[in-house]
Formats: C-alpha cells, structure tokens, sequence
C-alpha cells in the first residue's frame, strides 16, 4: 500500500478508526498528525470493542506507532491509555510508540480553563470534549505552550509552569471565579509521571524521514472531520486543530509530496455531537431511527449524536479540500430498514440555489436542504463482504454518491467488526 492519509469528511465519528484499523495490516507505520483526546476511535476485533483516543489505532495491529507534532497530548491520558491497551495484551512499548518531542502538553490548567468557558458560554457553548485541546492550542499559537522536550530538562520545565500560572490562575480566579491550581501540585503531578514518559519521547519527524528512505509506508490517521477544521469547518463550532488532508504533512513532520492516497471517510448518513449548525439534521422518528440502529453515542464524551440524512454540499467541499482519491463508506447496514433514503443535492437560501459551503453559521441555518429520494433495499446488508452480492438499490445508492461527488468508493463498511467490509477496489497493491 501507499502512503495513504485517513480524513473524516463530515462531522466526525465516521468510523476512521475501523478503517484505520482495517488497513494498518498493510503499512510500516501508523501517524496521528492533530488533535487529542478529544478523538474516539472504535475497533471491533474478536468480538471485541476497543477505543483509542490518543494512541493511532494502528496498535492494534501491531504496528509502529507514532504521535506527531500537530497532535496535543494529556499525558495523564496517553498512560490510562496505555495501560489500558496494554491490559488487552496490546504491546505499547516505547519500541512500539513514539510521540514528537515537539507535540504541546494539554495541562492541567488547560482541562480547567476549556470546562469553566463552556460553563460561562451558558446555551451559546460549543459542546466541546472538555479535554482543554481549545485552550492547549491557544497557548501554541500564542507561544505560551510547554511542549514534551520541555520535560526532558526539568528545571526548565518547572520554570515554565510557574511562570505560565501566574497568568492562568489570575484568569481562573478573577475571570472565571473558580479555583486556581498552585504551581507545586502541577509540577509534583509530573514529576511522577516524567521518568514513564521520557522513553516515548523522540523526534518523530526525524524517524519519519528515515523510515521513508528505507520504503517503509505511513498511515495517517485523522482525527474529527473536515467540517469541524479550525480554518474550514462550522467557525467557531469546530475544533481547534486543521483537520484537512494537507496537515497530515505538518503535524507530523513530514513533506506534503509523501502523502500518495488520500480516503475520506463518510458515514452513510450524517451525525455531529456538540452545537453548531448541521442543515441535514432531522428532529423526526428517521432521525431517532438512525441514532438508536447506528448506537450514536459519542465514543469519548457518551453524549447522543445528532443524526441526518448525507449533505453531498458537506461531501464535496471534503473532496475538494482534502484532494479526494477515494471514499471509504461506512454505516450502510444502518440503513438497512429504511423505505426510502435521502440524500441532500444543494441548499435553497433566500431563493437561491447554493452548492458551496457557506461560511456564515447564520445562513447555514437559515438553509434548506434539497433532497433526492432513493429506494430502501429492505434487506440486511451485514453479512456481505463481495460488492456484486449488495442489493442493486445499495448498491444504486452508492453509485449516486460516486455520480455527485465525482470520487470513487473504494471501502464499503457493513458493520462494525473488522471483518463486516467490501473492498470495492483494491488499494493494497
Ligand atoms: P471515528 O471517530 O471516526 O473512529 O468513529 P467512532 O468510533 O467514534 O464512531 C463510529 C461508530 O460506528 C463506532 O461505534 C464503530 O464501531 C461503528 N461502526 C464503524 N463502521 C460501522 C459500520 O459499517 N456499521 C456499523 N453498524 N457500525 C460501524
Ligand atoms: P473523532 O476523531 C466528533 C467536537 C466536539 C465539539 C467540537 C469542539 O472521534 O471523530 P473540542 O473538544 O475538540 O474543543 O470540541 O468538536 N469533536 C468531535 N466530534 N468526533 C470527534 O473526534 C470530535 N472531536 C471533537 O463535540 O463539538
Ligand atoms: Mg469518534
């Protein structure tokens, strides 16, 4: 296989981890390249449901994995996570994973600073993780941010934390009316965690690029969606990171000309957890359907997805940002019971015709979708694995999908389990 890059094209939540799981069995290594914990990535293998929100799910296979620089890391959680692989028999040794010396550390203040503006945002919050990636990001971009080299000379590091939480508690305590944190509780929460941390740490980047040199291939794997990216998502319900295809090159240190394929993800429908708008969004029973046959339960927060029918508007701004070369659809079987199914072509917006993401949130829910309506096939798709054995109005569906977006579906996923997939095409060779 290709060095192949794995985007979310929706919202999120479109089943990148079973895909990444899926195909790590065929690369070298496997990259996360932004975001945090605020991911959930679900694999069924063996019968057996595992969630990764930090480490790529490429461990799970058994494969190098690596953490790059784009990526913010709670390292309280990368050692739950951890131990928690390693309970399932799931070698995470330091051979095993490695996370760039320059990815920033999500802090404890960070955790503290993302809850307390949700709580005062009141009705008009994001709905974000809680998991400080807003708040971590923001010290990056604002140069204030303590990175993991930083612990590797420890003095340095404790200096950092003082100085950083004068600023932080007097925000806390004088904006948000809420208890500071002492810079001894901090530094002394990692200190003993440090002496774990320290063989993980390396230059990702570096090991990449030596990696590439002796033909080893790469598996980047997103996180979120495109439509929750910082720069062209739902501003500013979104997340804080760049979700695009392109940021799989900078968050891990590589150059933008080794990324060779690069799968978007769509759910067969369209879910989002968290505020912000969403113009396919159904408040009905379908939508209730959805929701409770595709068990939409955030896999990090639990929270109930919001459910809607596929926004092709939503698909092709994916393809087009992202540079497309196939699609992965997941969630068909979902579909399953439905007498008819539809997908959303363009918005009416004041009389308009629009085909092109808006960028304004006021519009965006001000449109109406229009839909097109396909035929349920009525049948349970589940147990197919040979795409010719797909009833013709799956597989019609499908075909549509390829019409409008003018990109090719490659993976067809039938149910949660590894092996539930149809490989429409084959992107191993
Ligand atoms: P991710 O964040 O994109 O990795 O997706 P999540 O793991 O948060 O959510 C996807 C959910 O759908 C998980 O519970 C998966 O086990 C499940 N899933 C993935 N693919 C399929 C599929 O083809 N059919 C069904 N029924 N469930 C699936
Ligand atoms: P995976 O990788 C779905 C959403 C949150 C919130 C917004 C901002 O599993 O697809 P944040 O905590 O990032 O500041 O929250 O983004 N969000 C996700 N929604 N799947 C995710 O990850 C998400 N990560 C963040 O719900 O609306
Ligand atoms: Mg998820």
């Amino acid at each position: 296989m290709v060095n192949t890059v794995i985007v979310g094209t929706q919202w999120g939540d479109e089943g990148k981890g079973k895909i990444v799981d899926l195909l790590s069995e065929h690369v070298d290594y496997v990259v996360r390249f932004q975001g945090g914990n605020n991911a959930g990535h679900t694999m069924v293998v063996n019968n057996k449901k595992i969630i990764s929100h930090l480490i790529p799910s490429g461990i799970v296979q058994g494969k190098k994995c690596f953490i790059g620089n784009g990526v913010v890391v709670d390292p309280f959680v990368l050692l739950e996570e951890i131990d928690y692989l390693t309970s399932l028999h799931i070698d995470v040794s330091p051979a095993m994973l490695k996370i760039s010396n320059r990815a920033h550390i999500i802090m404890p203040y960070h955790k503290l600073i993302d809850a307390a503006r949700e709580t005062k945002k009141g009705d008009q919050k994001i709905g974000t993780t809680g998991r400080g990636i807003g708040p971590c990001y923001e010290d990056k971009a604002t140069r204030r941010g303590i990175r993991l080299c930083d612990i590797l000379d420890f003095d340095f590091f404790k200096e950092k934390v003082i100085t950083i939480l004068e600023e932080k508690n007097f925000y806390l305590e004088h904006y948000f009316k809420t208890s500071p944190i002492a810079p001894e509780v901090v530094i002394n929460q990692f200190q003993q965690i440090k002496d774990r941390l320290l063989p993980y740490i390396a230059d990702v980047s570096v090991i990449l690029f030596e990696g590439i040199n002796q033909n080893k291939t790469i598996l980047f794997e997103g996180a979120q969606g495109t439509h929750l990216d910082i720069e062209h998502g739902t501003y500013p319900f979104v997340t804080s990171s760049s979700v695009v295809a392109g940021n799989a090159a900078n968050g891990s240190g590589v150059g933008p000309g080794n990324l060779n394929e690069i799968i978007g993800i769509v759910k067969a429908y369209t879910t989002r957890v968290g505020s912000g708008p969403f113009p396919t969004e159904l408040f009905d029973e379908i939508g209730d359907k959805l929701q409770s046959t595709g068990s939409e339960f955030g896999a990090t927060t639990g929270r109930k997805r919001r459910c809607g029918w596929l926004d092709m508007v939503v698909l092709k701004n994916a393809v087009r940002l992202n540079s497309l070369t196939g699609f992965a659809i997941t969630k068909l079987d979902v579909l399953d019971d439905l007498d008819e199914i539809k997908i959303c072509t363009g918005y009416e917006h004041n009389g308009e015709k629009i085909f092109d993401f808006p960028p304004e949130i006021k519009t965006l829910q001000e449109c109406t979708p229009v839909y097109e309506t396909h035929p349920g096939w009525k049948q349970d798709i589940s147990g197919i694995t040979d795409f010719n054995n797909l009833p013709d109005k799956a597989k019609s569906y499908l075909a549509r999908i390829e019409e409008l977006s003018k990109v090719k579906i490659k993976i067809v996923s039938v149910g949660p389990e590894r092996e539930a997939t149809i490989i429409k095409e084959n992107i191993f060779n």
